[in-house]
């Protein structure tokens, strides 16, 4: 078990589309679990919900805070943090998760939609360093540690695409996302702050149900998992709990020469498909 006792955890988008655990939900309880005080945000508030509901089950209401907002707007990016800074007093832990695929290629894809899978995907986490980075600098400055970020990309953005489908935005917007984390981290390098990306496969949250069903007109969601099983080299979906405890490690002191790298978590799929 990692420590993260006397820590302070930004997570966005730490609901979940649907009932279960979806991956900031289950990271912001992981990093809860082992101590740390945690900054939930969501654009959903029924979705926050679900998260305080568990962290008061588990008695860690009073190192959790629940925030909405929607992480393309900068103004309510600077309001969350100052929120956060104001309860908890510093931030150590900042987990860029909010992102989402939605299909299409440039000719299907209208361009209201590519450049909203640029702003969910890519923009939210940009928006989240430009606030954050400052406050960690300046705990850095002060003699203390830095901090620690961590994006959530996806494998969506090298070679596999879910289902067989092009999302050409969500490719780009991932992809992006790891070039911004290697870029960030050389920036800050010096400054006590360490940048990476967990990069998950094909996992098992509510989303699948929720979203992709509907998105590739499965029929029979059942065909559509068993499907998404098998495409998998290991032979099933990770969950979002595989996704929290990479986030965790990279999160940690345990992991602190590890920056400007990406974490691959698809049980062995980016392997497979490039021998
Ligand atoms: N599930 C998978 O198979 C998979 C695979 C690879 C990568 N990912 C990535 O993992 C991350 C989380 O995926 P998930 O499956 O847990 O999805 P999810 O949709 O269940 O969770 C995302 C959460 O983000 C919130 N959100 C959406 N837009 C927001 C905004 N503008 N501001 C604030 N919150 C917002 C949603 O309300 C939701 O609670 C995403 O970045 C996704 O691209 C998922």
């Amino acid at each position: 078990m990692l420590d993260f006792t006397g820590k302070v955890a930004l997570v966005t988008g730490a609901g979940s589309v649907g009932e279960g655990w979806g991956n900031g939900k289950a990271t912001a309880v992981l990093l809860a679990r082992q101590g740390a005080q945690v900054c939930g945000v969501d654009l959903s508030a029924e979705a926050l919900a679900a998260t305080t509901a568990i962290m008061q089950a588990e008695a860690m209401g009073d190192r959790w805070l629940a925030l909405t907002c929607n992480m393309t707007a900068s103004e309510q990016v600077k309001r969350v943090v100052d929120q956060c800074l104001a309860r908890f007093g510093r931030i150590d832990v900042l987990v860029n998760n909010v992102g989402g695929s939605a299909p299409g290629d440039p000719v299907s894809m209208p361009q209201e939609v590519w450049q909203a899978q640029l702003d969910l995907n890519l923009t939210t986490a940009f928006l989240a360093c430009k606030h954050v980075l400052p406050v960690m600098e300046a705990q850095f400055d002060a003699g203390g540690t830095g901090g620690a970020i961590v994006n959530i990309g996806s494998v969506g953005s090298h070679s596999f695409q879910l289902g067989g489908r092009v999302s050409a935005g969500y490719a780009a917007a991932k992809a992006g996302l790891e070039a911004f984390g290697r870029s960030t981290a050389i920036a800050y390098v010096r400054k006590g702050i360490r940048v990476n990306t967990v990069v998950p496969g094909s996992m098992h949250t509510p989303l699948v149900e929720h979203r992709l069903v509907k998105q590739l007109g499965a029929a029979d969601a059942a065909a559509l998992i068993a499907k998404r099983h098998a495409a998998v080299p290991m032979g099933f979906m990770g969950d979002a709990w595989d996704v929290a405890n990479a986030v965790a490690f990279l999160a940690s002191d345990a992991a602190r020469y590890i920056t400007a790298t990406q974490l691959i978590v698809d049980g062995g799929m980016t392997a497979a498909r490039s021998a």
